[in-house]
């Protein structure tokens, strides 16, 4: 196919980008007629689209382009299993780890679902189990913390989803004298930092790798097994240490029971795989079934829209679209996700990864350089905390689309007696007002009208005429979490279906990878000879310098004998004397 920036439906919108310039939001927020049309409200969610820089024929103008480049057909092949990661020659079904069970979704000629929730199950089970204070350390203790160690998909989607119910009543009280930490840095920072003050006796290690072979976590996983058995011995690794992979023998070979591992398939990528055990897993030990069953059914309620809600009113269609019109016709290649919910503080990393990783791509699906730029620079902070630090760059520098997203109840509330609005009014009033002093902006006349001196009047112009979208959700619950997931799951593969490129595979990762395996390799060659890196070690002049720099400030390059080395305050150090 050629490029769809060939299609008449681009060329129609690149013509209409002329049109919209000439308007400003103040004056399209006047029409009461365009803001209705632009407001669209789904399973509780509401999304306001008005201060967005569009016309209601920039819609028209975009769900041409929707046709155009076949995103009903490219979403139907996605549920239907086929293989749309070519690359990797893979189907991408990460919303069959949400189906209901009496859904049908075939991949490669067989409906999966039964494998997900015989996963699910064995979760349950097993969650019930540790939960419950039937599964117990080799010590006789019950299990009541859980490090999930993970990179990248492995971690950042859990993470959102457990900062977002931490707080939440129900799950609470359903995680009441429980606690998940997570540890994704190969940094020894992040290990001291996620293990301090932990008993092993009451902890459980949950490795989550699709393909058990990434060098961080697999060199984490080492130092949390050779943690646990200093202090346990051999044998704790059998009560302490389960996994999820797709990769079952390597999970049997790094010495966990297959037993205790829980599957996962090809067809979920990585930053996909929330709702699968890598999620599931470490969620439902905390949180229990009740709660994580929520989660599923919203991601599933959400994937059900995208798939079957008509184009116009469809969120992540609309959300999608909105996003290909600002970064490719209107140029603002970045978004900040500027949630006003402490809750969704690490919603904005996650999607950062869904987003990037998928969409960040130079050639399109059959190889060929893109005409355009693809792909979106994502990043966020809870509002206000972003008020206070880069929102100075969005209201008078760079334009910068943002999603602000609010919450209807709190999960927690504050009112104090003596003020005029409870704590999460408060918050809320930052978040109707950011959305309109990016739109509307402040002119020098206002200014001046204000008395404010001349010298000080282009300083304090705001030029408005900044877009946002606003996603109200009615409370931050499992539930919710599951839809806000999955929306902005399908917003980025609405994108990459627009761009026609490959939003599943992520080749881009793996230079890096390959040129650290060979510093490796030679920093031990050099750690075990006792001498520098030299130039026939391969490395350029900087890098050979610069590796040699580090190596010289080391305190030591080799302990004389060789012996596990842990934070003093990490080990006990009678138990691991006992063990020795
Ligand atoms: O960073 C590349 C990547 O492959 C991600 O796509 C993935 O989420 C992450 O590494 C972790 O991979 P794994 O789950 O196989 O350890």
């Amino acid at each position: 196919m050629a490029s769809i920036s060939d299609s008449p439906a681009w060329k129609a919108l690149q013509e209409h980008v002329a049109d919209v310039e000439q308007t400003h939001l103040k004056d399209l927020l006047r029409d009461q007629q365009r803001c209705e049309a632009l407001i669209k409200e789904e399973g509780g969610l509401y999304i306001d689209f008005s201060r967005q820089r569009m016309t209601q024929e920039t819609v028209k103008l975009l769900l041409d382009l929707a046709e155009a480049s076949d995103l009903k057909a490219k979403t139907q092949a996605m549920f239907s299993g086929e293989h749309i990661n070519s690359t990797e020659d893979r189907a991408v079904l990460h919303v069959a780890t949400r189906a209901r069970r009496d859904q049908v979704i075939v991949c490669d000629g067989k409906n999966v679902v039964p494998d997900v929730w015989e996963v699910l199950d064995k979760i349950k089970g097993f969650a019930d189990k540790v939960r419950g204070g039937e599964w117990l350390g080799s010590t006789g203790k019950p299990i009541k913390k859980v490090v999930a160690v993970g990179i990248g998909g492995s971690f950042l989607g859990p993470l959102f989803v457990h900062t977002a119910l931490r707080t939440e009543p129900r799950a609470m009280s359903f995680s009441k004298g429980r606690e998940l930490r997570f540890l994704a840095n190969v940094d020894p920072i992040d290990v001291a930092r996620a293990l301090q003050g932990l008993d092993p006796e009451e902890t459980m290690v949950v490795i989550i790798s699709k393909t058990f072979t990434t060098a961080e976590t697999m060199l984490n996983a080492r130092t949390c097994r050779a943690w646990l058995t200093a202090q346990l011995g051999k044998e704790a690794v059998a009560k302490h240490m389960v996994a999820v992979s797709t990769n079952l023998k390597l999970v049997k070979e790094f010495g966990i029971d297959p037993e205790n591992a829980f599957g996962f398939w090809d067809w979920v990528g990585g930053r996909y795989s929330v709702c699968s055990a890598v999620g599931m897993l470490p969620l439902t030990l905390q949180y229990g079934w009740d709660i994580m069953g929520q989660f599923l059914n919203g991601a599933n309620a959400m994937d059900d829209h995208f798939l079957n809600a008509p184009l116009e009113s469809n969120l992540p269609v609309m959300m999608g679209l909105t996003s290909v019109w600002n970064i490719s016709f209107l140029g603002y290649p970045a978004r900040a996700i500027l949630p006003y919910c402490q809750a969704l503080s690490k919603l904005a990393p996650h999607i950062q990864q869904v987003s990037m990783e998928s969409n960040g791509k130079g050639v399109d699906i059959d190889g060929k350089p893109l005409p355009f730029e693809a792909g979106e620079i994502d990043f966020g902070e809870p509002g206000t905390n972003g008020q206070h630090s880069f929102y100075q760059l969005i209201h008078q520098g760079r334009i910068i689309p943002c999603d602000f997203i609010g919450i209807v109840r709190s999960q927690q509330s504050v009112y104090l007696k003596n003020e005029i609005v409870s704590n999460h009014d408060e918050l809320m009033c930052n978040f109707f007002a950011q959305a309109d002093a990016l739109a509307y902006g402040k002119s020098g006349t206002e200014l001046r009208s204000q008395n404010v001196p001349d010298f000080l009047v282009p300083h304090r112009v705001f030029t408005g005429n900044r877009p946002s979208l606003s996603l109200l959700l009615p409370e931050l619950n499992a539930y919710t979490v599951g839809q806000l997931l999955s929306l902005y799951e399908h917003q980025v593969a609405v994108q990459g279906f627009v761009w026609n490129i490959n939003s599943f595979d992520q080749w881009g990762v793996e230079l890096g990878k390959v040129l650290a395996s060979k510093v490796r390799t030679k920093i031990n060659e050099a750690r075990n000879n006792n001498r520098f890196i030299a130039g026939s070690d391969g490395f350029n002049y900087s890098t050979t310098r610069m590796i040699n720099k580090y190596l010289a400030g080391k305190e030591q390059l080799l302990y004389a004998d060789p012996r596990d080395v842990f934070p003093v305050d990490l080990i006990d150090a009678e138990k691991a004397a006992d063990n020795a």
